[in-house]
């Protein structure tokens, strides 16, 4: 990739693998910064977190700019090369989003600086917010496995649970943004929308390849199943517990836009509830307890109904999608771990899903009965 900067010169813009390296990063982003700050800005210190998101690269940074220093966070969109998980990437988008939701709702988002919708830095768009002092419940190992969130007390994780849910509420009361999200068809509610774009993501991810007979049943099932609401809210979408970072269980960050939409409220109620179990029944193969009592489906309902004064309903159907939603991805990333010869191609393409007996029992109606 070629790009040509402001002085004219050309610029190669170094593919995935030099952007792993924190002196080029701090290079490139210090002499982006002066550009837009003035001589005496500089970014002094790049570290790149071991458990990164597969999706956009998260860069920590130190900088300094008008003569105060900050600790800031870098989002970098993926480049091509790195056959990134969804098909398109719009940071730019993202950052206007985020404005949008701390215009009109009140939940705690870093402060947001710049928006760079250019590739000539990095190689890539990015963006840059203030970096948040907080802890945000692992996904590797998972946090019901043992983390600060298991040793918490019951009345801890209650307090998550219910802050939680007052993330998700808040965010549905903002009214729907005109733009910054897809919004459905004439004719189309937004939760066929919703489904008719992971059914192109899904088409997408197994083109040209072997796809899985659970992922097709389980869209038959989508589509016959789907509610008739017209519903259509702001939803965050990503959310889960594992993109909110805490302060004394208490959420101090709400993380991870990039699956925002229009749609019903359950899309995001379902999608805490059932990552959450999907984390559970995790432990259950690892022949241990988890955290049985955490963010359990009639608790999350009660809670949002509590809180809200709208009892969630069809909970049924929306966490059987979000184990859709969360099988087409779990495909996806497990058809990038092939292409770059990091697994193996299963002889049964059902095996690319991790939660494969989850979803199943959830098809056949069999899943909440054992769910103690
Ligand atoms: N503003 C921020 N301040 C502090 N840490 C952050 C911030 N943004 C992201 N992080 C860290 O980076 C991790 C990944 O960020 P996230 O937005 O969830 O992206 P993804 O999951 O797509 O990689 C977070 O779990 C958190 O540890
Ligand atoms: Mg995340």
């Amino acid at each position: 990739m070629v790009d040509i900067d402001d002085a004219g010169k050309a610029e190669v813009a170094r593919p995935s693998e030099s952007r792993r390296d924190p002196e080029w990063l701090r290079d490139r982003l210090s002499e982006w910064i002066k550009h837009h700050e003035g001589e005496d800005a500089a970014v002094t210190e790049v570290t790149i977190p071991e458990s990164n998101g597969m999706s956009s690269e998260t860069i920590l940074a130190k900088a300094r700019w008008g003569g105060v220093e900050r600790d800031i966070v870098v989002r970098v969109a993926p480049q091509a090369d790195s056959d990134p998980v969804f098909p398109s990437y719009n940071l730019d988008g993202q950052f206007r989003l985020i404005e949008y939701v701390r215009a009109n709702c009140d939940i705690p988002l870093p402060t947001l600086w710049w928006s760079e919708p250019s590739d000539a830095a990095l190689g890539a768009p990015f963006f840059v917010m203030d970096r948040v002092n907080g802890e945000v419940p692992p996904d590797v190992m998972p946090y019901n496995f043992g983390s600060w969130v298991s040793e918490a007390t019951p009345e801890q994780r209650n307090q998550m649970m219910r802050d939680s849910v007052r993330v998700l509420a808040q965010i549905h009361a903002a009214p729907a943004p005109a733009d910054l999200v897809s919004h459905p068809e004439p004719g189309e509610t937004a939760l066929a929308a919703h489904l008719r774009r992971l059914r192109e993501f899904y088409d997408w991810a197994a083109e040209g390849r072997a796809g899985s007979p659970l992922i097709e049943r389980a869209f038959a099932w989508a589509e016959e199943n789907l509610p008739a609401t017209e519903d259509a809210v702001l939803t965050w979408g990503d959310a889960r517990i594992g993109n909110i970072m805490y302060r004394d269980f208490t959420p101090v960050a709400v993380l991870d836009w990039e699956m925002a939409t229009v749609g019903p409220r359950e899309l995001d109620i379902a999608w805490m509830i059932f990552l959450h179990r999907f984390f559970q029944d995790l432990a259950a193969m690892a022949g241990m307890d988890g955290l049985p009592d955490f963010l359990r489906r009639d608790d999350v309902a009660t809670e949002y109904l509590q809180q809200t004064g709208y009892r969630p309903t069809d909970l049924d159907f929306y966490t059987t999608y979000a184990a859709l939603i969360h099988a087409v991805i779990m495909f996806r990333i497990q058809c990038r771990a092939i292409h770059f010869g990091q697994a193996q191609e299963p002889a049964d393409p059902d095996e690319m899903i991790l939660h494969r007996p989850t979803l199943e029992a959830m098809l056949n109606g069999t899943y909440w009965g054992q769910v103690k």
